[in-house]
């Protein structure tokens, strides 16, 4: 296994007995199984300033729980987001073969999402989802006045605002607003527990008693109601003392990294600069190629910059996911242009 990766979840990083160890320290004898879930959902609710909170084994599980049940709610199956989001992409649909949801893509996938566009969608909706950052385009983030007025765009119709939260920790630096700030805008927020704050696997749902108390229903129904995710929730608690506090300065880092690579001239970064600890790396060479010598860079010098780059529309381009966290902070940002500028060296050759 490569020993220096920058990915924070490269497997490198996700050892179990170095994770184990890490959690010993954070709990102690006594207590029983449910009481570090109890702990998590409470500070998660604390934290995006909602009544309620619940855990759920996967974030795809919680957002098709919470559109279902705004959908019900409502009486309106059609929910509305931008054309690339995860619950489109890359689960399967499940929003509609599970939940008999319709989604109703909005803009350019592109593009972040704007307020005309969402203006200009006529199906009666039940649901609007953000997803902040926007990951498929490079983790982009809309100011904090555009998305005010996006989320009217919701209340004006009568439809609920979900927030897809996967990156929120990481999104919060940007706003500069507490995270109960940004979440209040929202009906429902999904967070995840394994991203940012390299926990485990995992997610929490925040909302109001009624709509987390229907979300739990169904929940259950689908088998998400755990009865020992206490490894999780202490994994995710570890994560929100030791990764929430430091995350400006992984997008601080992210913002230098970019910089030197944009500075070489090799490759693009989207968006620049970045606004997340999340960026994109556009490079010119095919994704097969990138990966080959990506692949070959790290069995030579025992570092891994990325595993698998996307695609571009453009067969000779493709499109590389870099994320600053805890072991990123140990790649000075020239070094990470220069092992790029050597892989596109090394995939043209
Ligand atoms: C933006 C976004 N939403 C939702 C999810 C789903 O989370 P999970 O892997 O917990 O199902 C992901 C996972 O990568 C994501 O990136």
């Amino acid at each position: 296994m490569t020993k220096r990766a920058l990915n924070p979840h490269a497997a490198v990083h996700r050892d179990p007995h170095a994770l184990l160890t890490r959690l010993l320290a954070h709990t102690g004898p006594g207590g029983g199984p449910d009481e570090p879930v109890a702990a998590l959902e409470r500070r998660v609710a604390d934290l995006l300033g909602t009544p309620a909170a619940l855990f759920f084994p996967s974030g795809t599980m919680a957002q098709q729980v919470v559109l279902r049940v705004h959908a019900e709610r409502t009486g309106r199956p059609a929910f509305a987001a931008h054309p690339t989001c995860h619950l489109d992409l890359f689960e399967q649909r499940g929003y509609a073969a599970v939940h008999g949801l319709r989604f109703h893509p909005v803009g350019d996938a592109h593009r972040p999402l704007t307020t005309a566009a969402l203006r200009a969608v006529a199906e009666p909706l039940g649901a609007i989802l953000w997803e902040l950052p926007q990951r498929e385009i490079g983790g982009t983030l809309p100011g904090w006045d555009e998305l005010v007025e996006q989320v009217g765009v919701a209340r004006e119709r009568g439809a609920a605002a979900h927030l897809d939260g996967a990156r929120l920790w990481e999104a919060q630096p940007f706003y500069d607003r507490p995270h109960a700030e940004i979440a209040g805008l929202f009906d429902s927020v999904y967070v995840s527990l394994y991203k940012g704050l390299r926990g485990i696997r995992g997610a929490v749902l925040a909302a109001d008693e009624p709509t987390v108390a229907a979300a739990g229903v169904w929940r259950t129904r689908l088998g998400g109601a755990l009865p020992d995710a206490w490894p999780l929730a202490l994994a995710a608690l570890h994560g929100l003392d030791t990764q929430l506090p430091r995350m400006a300065e992984y997008r601080d880092h992210a913002v230098a990294v970019a910089a030197a690579i944009a500075a070489g001239g090799v490759a693009t970064v989207v968006p620049d600069p970045p606004v997340t600890p999340m960026f994109h790396v556009h490079l010119p060479v095919p994704a097969e190629a990138a990966d080959a010598a990506a692949a070959a860079l790290a069995e030579e010098e025992d570092v891994l910059l990325f595993r698998r780059s996307a695609p571009a529309a453009d067969p000779g381009r493709c499109v590389v996911e870099l994320t600053i966290g805890e072991p990123g902070l140990g790649f000075a940002p020239d070094e990470v242009a220069g092992l790029l500028a050597a892989v596109v060296a090394r995939a043209r050759a």
